[in-house]
């Protein structure tokens, strides 16, 4: 594969993005997640990973506003024809590295129980599954973290 190179996602990005979210989802359709203030508000801890010049991936990530020491991914993606490749670890490595130098040494995130491949990947990530109140599929979810009746799974990853 060539090199991928990322940079700060910028507000231009975001139309470009939400336009393959349903492709690189499988066919569903979370663009709505991702909001075009985050491009804006949160572009110096959200990236673009390009290879050749072409979108390759993306990760919108912030640090938390509540929790001093932590840093939150909130969407991350890959293009189908690029994954398996390491362009998600590197989004995330430099996610880390931003978290790294401004005392944030922990990494949050979050996905749906039938996402068994996000749930993969986070756990190559070295993240673990925080405790929930019901289990799906033997996994620990957390049935209202982001609205009633949605269970979640929740990742935490302590920095080293
Ligand atoms: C999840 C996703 C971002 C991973 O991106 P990627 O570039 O393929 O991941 P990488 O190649 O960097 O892999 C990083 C690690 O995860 C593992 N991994 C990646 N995809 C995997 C899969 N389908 N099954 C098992 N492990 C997987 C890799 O083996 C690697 O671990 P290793 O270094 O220990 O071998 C990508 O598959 C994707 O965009 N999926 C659709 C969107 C989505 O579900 N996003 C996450 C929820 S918001």
């Amino acid at each position: 594969m060539n090199k991928v190179s990322i940079r700060n996602a910028r507000p231009s990005d975001h139309q470009n993005i939400v336009s393959v979210m349903p492709e690189w989802w499988g066919g569903r359709d979370l663009s709505s997640s991702v909001l075009k203030v985050f491009f804006i508000h949160f572009n110096n801890t959200s990236y673009i990973a390009e290879i050749n010049g072409e979108l390759a991936g993306f990760l919108v990530g912030f640090f938390s506003q509540t929790e001093e020491k932590t840093g939150y991914i909130h969407f991350v993606g890959v293009h189908p024809g690029f994954r398996k490749a390491g362009v998600g670890r590197i989004l995330y490595q430099t996610f880390f590295d931003a978290c790294g130098a401004n005392g944030r040494i922990i990494v949050k995130s979050c996905t749906s129980p039938i996402n068994k491949l996000s749930i993969n990947f986070h756990r190559h990530m070295g993240f673990e599954i925080e405790p929930g109140d019901m289990l799906i599929d033997g996994i620990p979810v957390s049935s209202n973290f982001l609205r009633e009746n949605d269970p979640k799974v929740l990742f935490r990853k302590e920095l080293s």
